[in-house]
């Protein structure tokens, strides 16, 4: 065993549909952890310069993809801890998902239609909702993403229904963080 897949298995790579809640948790879990959190789509905005509505814009859904990858391969390399949240697509590349295997524990936060509806009506900043109807994309989305969404994870937390604590509790007490 590598010393990066020794390091990297301490680490929590939280994964899961556009308004799953991976970055509110991914704040908490790493106040908790004392570790702290990298988020896939900051670190691509911050080496591009720009959003990623732009980089869909001038660049393309591909080149975006590109990026995650990338993202992943360096923090395969970096020796610390941290907690790991991820775009909502990046699992859907099969290379992705053995590089975040390597990176730590995968835990996904399951959601559903309604509720990532519910929170993102009004959102402007996910290029992938910005048609006429937002409401079907996700549904669209969601049910073409969940089974390899779940086919990546190490650990299923659902999340409806839950309070921010309960799901925290879940993701310490089914991971051994
Ligand atoms: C995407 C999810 C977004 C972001 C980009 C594409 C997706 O991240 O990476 O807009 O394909 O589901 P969040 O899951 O943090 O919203």
């Amino acid at each position: 065993m590598g010393l990066a897949r020794k390091r990297g298995n301490m680490n929590i790579v939280l994964i899961g549909f556009m308004g799953c809640g991976k970055s509110t948790i991914g704040v908490k879990l790493s106040y908790f952890l004392r570790q702290p959190l990298i988020d896939t789509d900051k670190q691509i905005e911050r080496n591009a310069g720009c959003s990623i509505s732009e980089i869909f814009a001038k660049q393309g859904e591909e080149c975006f993809r590109q990026m995650e990858t990338q993202c992943l391969e360096k923090l395969l390399q970096d020796k610390s801890s941290f907690i790991l949240s991820t775009g909502g697509g990046l699992p859907m590349r099969e290379e992705n998902v053995k590089l975040l295997k390597q990176i730590g524990k995968v835990v996904l936060l399951r959601v559903n239609a309604d509720t990532v509806y519910e929170r993102l009506k009004n959102d402007t900043t996910r290029p992938l909702l910005q048609g006429d109807n937002p409401r079907e994309k996700i549904e669209e989305l969601l049910t073409y993403r969940e089974p390899v969404y779940e086919a990546s994870a190490d650990v299923i937390v659902d999340v409806e229904g839950k309070s921010f604590r309960e799901i925290l509790d879940e993701i310490k007490e089914r991971t051994g963080a």
